[in-house]
């Protein structure tokens, strides 16, 4: 079968002839399953697996590996001897002059489908980047395990799984679903870092609607299984979602400009054209008067970091959190902020789920923490505590816990119970906790203060209401100010929130050398 493909190589011809034959061989690799396989794939609206590699890419800097590798499984007339290259694309190349791999699944060969050489492929390229301690980036777009490949495909899918695990905390793993991501091909960008998808083309799902049909009787579209907006507001899978494949593969290199390549090494600075010292009167007076109304965190967010650039993380899953990457005095920083816009900032299953990955990525990756407070409790009720929100919350407090990492707060509003010790409280080691003067630390609210600590003399009193109104004004006086953690320094300042950007900056300045290290242990047993 090697003499098919390569046959001429090894026949007598001159050197010439033997540099044309290169050049031919490399033209065929360029056209993949061939122009009438690109064309359709141009109609079903995405872009070929090397169009998806210039555009991530700086220019020209793309340096391919193993084009020359053929599908090696013969049976059912699975190794198409045409197919150079099989159905991926790999190598190396750099994002604002850092080096960064990739590989790239090629739909126009088999579907994308993942072969034994396939995934020898994609192993050698991950294999290389965790060597070389650099970004890996997966385009996919792939049938799952190439059926014909058989147990071959199956072995290649958990080569891929174990090196995606390793890699893990040591170089930053991002997937970037552009077509199908079906079976097998799903589990490698679950184990990786983020997630994007396009909407309208990136799907991922283990079984497709014809088995859930059969198994189950359920009928579900493709688009309403696994499309884009389903990933990233029900299942939490996607972490951006994106219109096309451009501004998707634009919004990966825009990701990555916040990351270091790999975890030995700080996130990359960034020269400051946006004063540190800026202040902002406006901020003075967000806050409404009224404890119960919202307010937009993302206007608190937008005027501390730099330039208001806020890359949002999870942008539709559980928005009573927000978290995402920004900088603050050319700093990179990982932003986690109660949204009272939603829910009022409360912290349900999945808002505890989706902060607690973002800090423990930010952790391993040496990211600061900016935290802003403004959380009423853990969701009560019956959905929540059968859904396990004692386990999903405690993924929280482990995160910030464990986390390393320079740790600030700004308590703008409440923080109440349980939900105040989580969100990086003194006392699970965070370095510098602010308050504004709105601020304020409680065990519970007033109303429900007051009905645990009075209630016999509520049960007695001629007029409760009036009793019940005097006590709880009394308890808000009493409790409902920053001052009382301030006395106690768990709140380190009471600051203006006009100076919240400068506070913040000078405290990172403060924490950059910041050294603080764990008990070694095989590793920890996060409440999974
Ligand atoms: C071999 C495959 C393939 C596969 C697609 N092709 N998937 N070949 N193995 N897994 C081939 C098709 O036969 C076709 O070849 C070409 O790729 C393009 O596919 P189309 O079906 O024409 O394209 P489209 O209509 O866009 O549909 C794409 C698709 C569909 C949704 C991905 O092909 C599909 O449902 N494929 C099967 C998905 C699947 O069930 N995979 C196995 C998962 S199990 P020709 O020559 O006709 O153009 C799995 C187990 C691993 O992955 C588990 C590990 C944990």
């Amino acid at each position: 079968m090697l003499g098919d493909t390569y046959s001429t190589m090894i026949s007598e011809k001159t050197t010439d002839e033997k540099q044309e034959e290169l050049t031919k061989l490399k033209e065929r690799v360029q056209l993949g399953g061939g122009q009438a396989r690109i064309d359709a794939q141009h109609q079903r609206g995405k872009l070929t697996a090397r169009e998806r590699i210039s555009l991530l890419l700086d220019k020209e800097t793309f340096e391919e590996l193993d084009s020359f590798v053929l599908p090696q499984n013969e049976e059912f007339g699975a190794a198409d001897q045409t197919a150079l290259s099989d159905a991926v694309v790999t190598g190396h190349g750099k994002i604002d002059g850092q080096i960064v791999f990739v590989y790239s699944q090629d739909f126009t060969i088999q579907g994308g489908s993942l072969s034994g050489a396939v995934a020898q492929k994609i192993c050698k390229a991950m294999d290389m980047a965790i060597k070389s301690g650099s970004p890996m980036v997966g385009l996919i777009d792939s049938g799952g395990a190439r059926i014909q490949d058989g147990v071959d495909s199956l072995a290649g899918y958990s080569a891929i799984f174990e090196r995606n695990v390793i890699a893990s905390g040591v170089i930053p793993q991002v997937s970037v679903i552009l077509g199908p991501a079906a079976g097998g091909a799903t589990y490698s960008p679950a184990l990786t870092d983020f997630i994007f998808m396009t909407q309208g083309t990136g799907q991922m799902y283990i079984t497709g609607p014809d088995v859930i049909k059969a198994v189950t009787g359920e009928q579900v579209s493709l688009e309403d299984l696994g499309g884009a907006f389903v990933h990233a507001t029900k299942s939490g899978v996607a972490h951006f979602v994106s219109q096309s494949e451009k501004e998707c593969i634009e919004d990966v290199r825009r990701l990555l400009r916040f990351l270091p390549n790999n975890n030995t090494e700080e996130p990359p600075l960034n020269p400051n054209i946006d004063d540190p010292n800026r202040r902002d009167e406006g901020l003075r007076n967000i806050i409404p008067t009224n404890p119960n109304h919202p307010y937009d965190m993302l206007d608190v967010i937008h005027s501390t970091v730099d330039n208001g650039e806020f890359m949002e993380v999870h942008q539709l899953f559980a928005p009573n959190v927000l978290v995402g990457f920004a900088r603050i005095g050319g700093r990179p920083v990982g932003v986690v902020a109660q949204q009272p816009k939603h829910l009022a900032g409360v912290l349900d299953i999945n808002a505890s789920v989706k902060a607690a990955r973002f800090v423990r990525f930010c952790d391993a990756f040496n990211v600061p923490l900016v935290t802003l407070i403004d959380v009423p409790g853990f969701m009560p009720g019956t959905s929540q505590e059968y859904g396990g929100i004692i386990r999903h919350g405690a993924k929280l407090i482990y995160a910030y816990a464990e986390a390393t990492v320079p740790k600030i707060s700004v308590l703008t509003r409440k923080a109440v119970g349980g939900a105040y010790i989580v969100m990086s409280s003194k006392n699970l080691r965070g370095d510098v906790n602010y308050a504004w003067p709105t601020g304020s630390v409680a065990v519970m609210g007033a109303d429900g203060a007051v009905n645990v600590l009075n209630h016999r003399e509520l049960a007695k009193a001629e007029r409760p209401a009036e009793l019940r109104e005097k006590l709880i004004k009394e308890y808000e006086e009493r409790h409902m100010n920053p001052y009382v953690a301030a006395s106690k320094g768990i709140i380190d300042d009471v600051i203006d929130p006009a100076e919240t950007r400068p506070k913040i900056h000078r405290a990172l300045e403060m924490l950059s050398n910041k050294r603080e290290s764990l008990p070694p242990k095989k590793h920890g047993s996060i409440p999974l």
